[in-house]
């Protein structure tokens, strides 16, 4: 696996269950997946040696990320090496430009776009006149999180695209969005294929904080999400996990993005489903048979937990966050950088709601938000609503801030 982030770090548990051996190309010994003990090279994904090396090793390549040139990938298929998924399915991952213009060309409901040219503050005034503002700024490429997405309104859009190199940008519509969706499916080289139920994510400032699964809509509207997933991973020939996020709208859904590995919105099936994604992952690449995606609960909840914003270390609490009976708690191991996903706590319940009540008051226990009388109890339940406080409550040792 090319990568060593936390994608890879929970695919490396995953290989240990089935006895597979993974070894992941880690930029650094500290990386998330390297200390937890997966076999690693160190190296750049950039670089064509550091990643044939690898391929030379195993047999079968795949990603934990899409910051891999197309020209490695290509170079290492045409070599002969096995490379899960294609090159052809991630290049159209790895630009958000050319997934729109596949996805719109092959009939499916998206955002309407345009590529950025030499003139981009010129061309976005003019759609502009269509799509009124605000309107969306999206980095073609790079981009997660947030990062690389900004919508604008007249008076920043050309801060945004000052100095970007022409065509790095496009430009799309603002969608007033009632919901955004996600499927996490998995499609072996055989064509075989499966998906977990469908998540609701709920973003802030572009980034993921929690979701729940099943999704609380509508069943044609979840059966209709997951046939579009199996259609689009069809269409590319997708192999292994893939990521299908969604909005909905007063008028429908239409298609946001698109991820070729284990996702975010699939953390919940850890726990979840009776096999995780990241099993699933490995199934698929592996040709061995795909694993069983249905719930072993009837509701799921997970909880991102990001680097708080004084830059206090959310494991300094870990002991506060495991007062909390049901939460199941992952870190990844990375340094504390505020805004920076560190881990997720997961939950299961008898509906949304209460599993969310439950994820949320650990993972705000991890971010140092707490109420006196949420400490030692044991159990959760309740909204998680708190305030830091203003100096450590007695009695529950680490809660250095
Ligand atoms: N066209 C849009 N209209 C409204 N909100 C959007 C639009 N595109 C993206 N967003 C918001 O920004 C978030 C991140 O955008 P996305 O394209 O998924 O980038 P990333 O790669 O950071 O996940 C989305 O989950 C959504 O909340
Ligand atoms: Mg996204």
């Amino acid at each position: 696996m090319v990568g060593a982030g936390q994608l890879a770090r929970m695919t490396h548990q995953a290989a240990i269950d089935l006895g597979v051996r993974l070894e992941v190309l880690a930029d650094h010994e500290g990386d998330p997946a390297v200390q937890a003990g997966a076999n690693r090279a160190i190296g750049s994904a950039h670089s064509i040696e550091d990643v044939r090396d690898l391929a030379t090793r195993n047999d079968v390549l795949t990603f934990d990320h899409e910051g891999v040139p197309q020209e490695v990938v290509q170079t290492l298929e045409a070599e002969g090496f096995l490379v899960l998924p294609g090159s052809a399915a991630l290049r159209i991952v790895q630009d958000k430009l050319l997934a729109r213009q596949v996805l719109r060309n092959s009939g499916f409901a998206v955002p309407d776009f345009i590529g950025l040219g030499p003139d981009p503050e010129r061309q976005v005034r003019a759609m502009a006149e269509r799509w009124g503002w605000p309107l969306v700024l999206k980095a073609r490429s790079g981009g997660y999180d947030g990062r690389g997405v900004a919508i604008v309104g007249e008076d920043d859009a050309a801060s945004v695209l000052k100095g970007s190199a022409t065509g790095t940008w496009m430009a799309e519509e603002y969608v007033d969005i009632d919901r955004e969706l996600a499927v996490v499916g998995v499609r072996s080289a055989a064509g075989d294929w499966a998906s977990y139920p469908v998540v609701e994510t709920r973003q802030v400032d572009g980034i993921c904080r929690e979701l729940v699964m099943p999704a609380p809509i509508a069943d044609a509207l979840a059966s209709e999400a997951a046939a579009t997933a199996k259609a689009v991973a069809d269409g590319i020939n997708a192999i292994g996990i893939i990521a299908v996020e969604f909005f909905t709208t007063g008028n429908g859904m239409v298609i946001n993005e698109l991820a070729l590995r284990p996702h975010n919105s699939g953390h919940a099936t850890i726990e979840a489903c009776v096999t995780s994604q990241f099993e699933n992952h490995l199934r698929a690449i592996l040709g061995l048979p795909l694993g069983a995606t249905e719930m072993v609960a009837a509701a799921a909840a997970m909880v991102n937990v990001l680097g708080p914003a004084d830059g206090s270390d959310p494991r300094t609490r870990l002991g506060n966050a495991l007062t909390v009976r049901g939460a199941r708690v992952h870190l990844y191991g990375k340094a504390a950088v505020p805004g920076r996903k560190l881990g997720h706590v997961t939950a299961l319940g008898s509906d949304q709601d209460s599993a969310l009540a439950v994820a949320r008051r650990s993972a705000a226990l991890l971010d140092g938000v707490v109420r006196k009388d949420d400490i030692g109890r044991g159990s959760a339940c309740g909204q998680g609503e708190g305030v830091r406080p203003e100096a450590p409550v007695p009695g529950i040792g680490d809660l250095t801030d």
